[in-house]
């Protein structure tokens, strides 16, 4: 009796700490990701790429746990990464898989980096709160627009935006530089707030300096499928001051790789009228990895001044932080 609790007492010692993040990681991943997480330089294990770095906060941070699970648990060709990521799923059980994910994506050791579960799909017309690195190319009617977004750091984001209109006149559009701060995130509540600045110089068809301070929110209610954000700014312009105020709400829902969103834009100039017009949108995931993805849409304008007519909006985006454009397909 004695003896046999006593071997069950050390099976059960020796299998605790044999499922830990910690154990499972120095079995199964270390010999490509190193001990650190780092990855291995040694000549000893032949890649086809390098394997992930683990321990860089921006990339682990940048994606939610779940997706690290299901490309542990399917293997890097799963989401058209390296064969040389292998596949758990058969070997470990779910817990097993969690236990090392959380492992791994705590090996960052930084608090502060706003989690990849926070990260939305981008809708067309508020300004995500979420910082990205990301180039877009949009359309808005006969307008078009390049942006170009960089992180830096936990929670600042800079862009550039350069605007050009197909019409007779070669005149180019305009450019806005922009900064943007994450000033509050929680996991557990699946929201985040950032406050931003636009400026846009008189160059192009712009005419005056023109200021917009913005807030930009996201939230996730329970983590499900529903997704809303929304946008609040108020343009300041050379000689006119103020110009009103712009609210901007969106909600979504997540189907699999693509997520329907109806954003409506309210504008309420310190003069004149109001204007209200509507955005149903279909934001499509087009690569495996997701860092590829496009949306198409169209504006209905509700209330303003005549003519009020319905334009197409569409837009095509790349997080390069995920990825070169040519992987993950
Ligand atoms: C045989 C070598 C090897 C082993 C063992 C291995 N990996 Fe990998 N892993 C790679 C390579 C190579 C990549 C990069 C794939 C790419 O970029 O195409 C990668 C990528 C990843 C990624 C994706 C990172 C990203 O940028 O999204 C995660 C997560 C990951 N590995 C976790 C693990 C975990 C956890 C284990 C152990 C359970 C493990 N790996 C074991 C080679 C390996």
């Amino acid at each position: 009796m004695m003896v046999s609790a006593g071997w069950m007492a050390l099976g059960m010692a020796l299998q605790a700490p044999a499922d830990t993040g910690a154990v499972l990681y120095g079995a199964w991943c270390s010999s490509c990701h190193g001990a650190d997480g780092r990855g291995v330089s040694r000549p000893t294990v032949r890649l086809e790429v390098p394997a992930a770095d683990l321990a860089d906060c921006a990339i682990s941070s940048a994606e939610p746990e779940d997706r690290w699970i299901a490309i542990v648990r399917d293997g890097g060709a799963s989401v058209g990464l390296s064969i040389d990521m292998p596949a758990y799923g058969d070997a470990a059980t779910p817990e097993q898989l969690r236990a090392v994910v959380r492992y791994i994506r705590a090996l960052c050791g930084e608090p502060g980096w706003p989690p990849g579960e926070l990260n939305l799909p981008r809708p067309f017309l508020a300004e995500k709160a979420f910082p990205e690195n990301e180039v877009v190319v949009a359309a808005h009617g006969r307008g078009q627009e390049l942006i170009y977004e960089r992180r830096i750091g936990r929670r600042l984001q800079v862009e550039g935006a350069a605007r050009t209109v197909a019409d007779s006149s070669p005149e180019f559009g305009g450019f806005t530089a922009a900064l943007k701060y994450n000033v509050w995130h929680s996991l557990a509540r699946r929201a985040l707030v950032s406050i931003g600045l636009e400026v846009t110089p008189p160059w192009g068809r712009q005419p005056l300096w023109e200021v917009e301070p913005f807030v930009a929110y996201g939230w996730n209610p329970g983590g499900g499928a529903t997704v809303i954000q929304g946008e609040v700014l108020a343009p300041w312009e050379d000689t006119e001051g103020w110009t009103g105020g712009q609210l901007r709400l969106g909600v979504g829902q997540q189907i699999g790789r693509v997520v329907p969103m109806l954003e409506a834009g309210w504008t309420v100039p310190r003069e004149g009228q109001q204007t209200l017009a509507l955005f149903p949108q279909l934001w499509v995931q087009l690569s495996r990895l997701g860092h590829v993805a496009a949306s198409a849409g169209v504006e209905l304008p509700v209330a303003g001044p005549d003519p009020r007519r319905a334009r197409l909006v569409a837009f095509f985006l790349w997080d390069y932080g995920d990825g070169p454009l040519h992987r993950g397909w």
